[in-house]
């Protein structure tokens, strides 16, 4: 799929959403109920009206092939991994990645609207973790989806500590992988984050991976940015919610180690396992070989710091940048803790999003 057919399915689409998504008949309809024709701006308005839909018509008639949702939806089943990355990392090298199955849209609006106030949401790219999502994203705001064959169960696998929640978080490291491979710089975040300012200025030097730590106990704010001294289980608590890679082959070792331990110590129903560990065991066993930075945690604080420590909040008011709602599990906490913290976005800027309301 080329990108100018995408940059039109943007421009047609909107038109045609604005202000929500109709057809063109509606759109007239709802200007004629409000507007009397008799009325100087009236006619101008309709005038401009015929004209815009003069212009657009012949789209119309071009796409018309892809009119219905259903159809529209069967063209993004063939849309690779490569041609979205090319889409979305066309201004930029850099390519924004969240991996989201449709529970979690609510989350992704909230964070689309954080990211476009800090004007990136160009460069996000939505993997997509069941068809359903994919949709969705792509009717609102196309060519921002990818869905990566095969879709994981959907089922079980948005179920924190389950088999399924493991086995589709395990593939984020592969796509991250296949990223770098295209030449692209990426940034991964979870969705259940806010950005409170631009974090690509604190992405500083050349360094082959970027990340925060998941620890609560407070640092000084000169802290070092190397990989922290491992912690009780013999490992650290690098979080593996925000990463940042270079297209370097010091970045793509530590993701086929990642793979590797993901491999090694697969699911089971003892331990319950996430994607981090695995993380940072392949951050232990690469750190000789590749440059690592560990980001400020006043900047990027866990959320066992940063919703837990009101003292060290205010110490260091005006310093944080993404703010992750970890440290707690179920939805409804989820956003009640969000809402309570002023950073529940959705419910009065749900049209700072890409994809509106959903
Ligand atoms: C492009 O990416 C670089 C980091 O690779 C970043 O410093 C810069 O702010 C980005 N610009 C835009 C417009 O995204
Ligand atoms: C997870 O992946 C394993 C290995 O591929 C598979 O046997 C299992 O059925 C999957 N479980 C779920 C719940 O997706
Ligand atoms: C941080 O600052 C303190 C006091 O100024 C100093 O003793 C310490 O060495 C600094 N640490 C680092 C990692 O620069
Ligand atoms: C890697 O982990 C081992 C075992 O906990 C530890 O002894 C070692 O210091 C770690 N290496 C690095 C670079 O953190
Ligand atoms: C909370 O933050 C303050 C200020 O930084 C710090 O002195 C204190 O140890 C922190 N409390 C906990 C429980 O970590």
């Amino acid at each position: 799929m080329s990108s100018s057919f995408l940059h039109q399915r943007q421009q047609q689409q909107q038109l045609l959403s604005n202000p929500s998504p109709t057809s063109p008949r509606s759109l007239l309809n709802q200007q004629r109920s409000t507007i009397s024709l008799f009325s100087r701006t009236g006619l101008l308005l309709l005038l401009s009206l015929m004209v815009v839909l003069g212009v657009f018509f012949p789209w119309i008639g071009v796409f018309s092939g892809f009119g219905s949702n259903q159809s529209s939806d069967l063209k993004w089943r063939e849309y690779t991994l490569a041609e979205a990355v090319s889409f979305v990392g066309k201004n930029n090298g850099s390519v924004i990645v969240c991996a989201v199955s449709q529970p979690y849209l609510p989350f992704l609006s909230n964070w689309l609207i954080s990211v476009s106030r800090q004007k990136h949401q160009e460069n996000v790219l939505v993997i997509a973790e069941d068809y359903a999502t994919l949709y969705k994203v792509n009717r609102k705001w196309p060519g921002h989806a990818v869905l990566v064959p095969p879709a994981p169960d959907a089922q079980t696998a948005h179920k924190f500590g389950s088999q399924g929640f493991f086995n589709f978080t395990s593939r984020r490291p592969r796509h991250l992988l296949n990223i770098l491979e295209l030449g692209y710089s990426v940034m991964y975040n979870d969705v259940d984050m806010v950005w409170l300012k631009d974090p690509f200025p604190y992405l500083q030097g050349y360094h082959d991976v970027y990340f925060t730590d998941d620890m609560t106990a407070v640092k000084p704010l000169n802290h070092s940015s190397d990989l922290p001294a491992p912690g009780k289980k013999g490992r650290t608590y690098i979080c593996s919610c925000m990463i940042f890679l270079r297209p370097t082959s010091g970045a793509k070792r530590v993701l086929k180690k990642w793979i590797e331990e993901l491999q090694l110590q697969p699911w089971s129903k003892k331990a319950k396992s996430n994607d981090q560990p695995g993380f940072n065991w392949a951050l232990n066993k690469t750190a000789g070989e590749v440059d690592l930075y560990l980001l400020p945690q006043a900047a990027f604080p866990s959320g066992g710091l940063y919703f837990k420590n009101e003292t060290w909040v205010q110490e260091t008011k005006g310093l944080h940048v993404i703010i992750h709602n970890n440290y707690i599990t179920g939805f409804d906490k989820k956003i009640k803790r969000f809402h309570d913290f002023g950073l529940w976005l959705v419910d009065d800027h749900a049209l700072e999003s890409p994809l509106g309301r959903l």
